[in-house]
């Protein structure tokens, strides 16, 4: 079975690289231009297909359940006022058709443990797992790009692009037997290896399509990197069962979890909004400047 109709959106973490901003506001709420990161995610995810939508949230993520609540409302009152841009983009969080569901992780265990607790809603099919930190920027959006690869090649896959060695060890990195175009065949991963130890240069990015075979390794699977259960560890584990492909999407990716991507994503998705595009080349006429 290659269809994949449910996504699974871990968004339990702190954001504690952007406090004080994230004392108050989940850090998946920031807003990139006039979207907060969550935003993105759900988009790609519908853009490929996805129907069915799983948070695991945590304490303090209230701002983020009500994001996608209908306020017919407002809706109401902007098309009464003849506010029809703002009525669109009230309308673009709404997930039609589609099914919302939260999931709370009441301690912070791990990406793995996270990804865990959606086992009873995926049930038996293979699904995806978008982290929100990452976004992509590209012409296909990057979950459309690997669900139409994973037709092809339905192992687990996981998405992944060049990493600096130096940052490596931030990451989960691919150890690659084959590339065929631009799917990576694996014979190993290891999250967050020590300085020197990396297999390659591949490092994973936050886009999964996971087969439910996972499961069976997430649950009871000991704590690795950090002291948490890690994904990473609970894909190499079922390696020789379920194989596992690498896939380096067509795209640019910018990690949001850091304040410094966060500022060049900004700068390069205004530079794909026609109203804001000359902001950043210096001759923005909104600008006041000193004389
Ligand atoms: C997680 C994964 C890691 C992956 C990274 C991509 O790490 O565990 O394998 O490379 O996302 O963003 P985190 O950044 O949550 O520490």
């Amino acid at each position: 079975m290659t269809h994949v109709t449910k996504a699974v959106f871990p968004v339990a973490g702190l954001g504690t690289r952007f406090l004080p901003a994230t004392k108050s506001v989940p850090k998946e709420m920031l807003p990139l231009i006039d979207r907060p990161l969550i935003h993105y995610a759900v988009e790609e995810a519908r853009a490929a297909g996805i129907e069915e939508f799983i948070f695991i949230t945590s304490a303090g993520k209230a701002a983020l359940e009500n994001y996608f609540v209908d306020m017919p409302e407002l809706e109401e009152t902007l098309a009464r006022a003849g506010k029809t841009s703002a009525l669109h983009a009230l309308q673009s969080t709404q997930i039609a058709g589609g099914t919302v569901r939260f999931v709370r992780q009441e301690n912070p265990r791990g990406l793995g443990h996270a990804v865990s607790l959606a086992r009873d809603l995926i049930g038996d099919e293979p699904f995806a797992v978008i982290l929100p930190d990452d976004v992509i920027r590209a012409d296909t959006p990057a979950l459309d790009q690997m669900i139409r690869a994973f037709g092809q090649f339905p192992a687990h896959m996981v998405a992944t692009e060049t990493v600096p060695a130096e940052k490596l060890s931030s990451y989960g990195v691919a150890d690659i037997a084959q590339t065929f175009g631009r799917i990576q065949n694996l014979r190993g991963l290891v999250e967050k290896p020590r300085a020197g130890e990396a297999p390659s240069r591949s490092g994973i990015v936050g886009r999964y399509i996971l087969q439910p075979s996972i499961f069976d390794h997430l649950c009871g699977l000991a704590p690795g990197s950090g002291g948490e259960i890690q994904l990473t560890d609970a894909i190499a584990a079922d390696l020789a069962n379920a194989g596992v492909n690498g896939f380096a999407f067509e795209g640019q990716r910018f990690d949001c979890g850091s304040v410094r991507g966060f500022l060049e994503a900004t700068m390069a998705f205004a530079q794909d909004r026609p109203e804001l595009s000359d902001v950043f080349a210096g001759d923005s006429s909104s600008c006041i400047r000193a004389a």
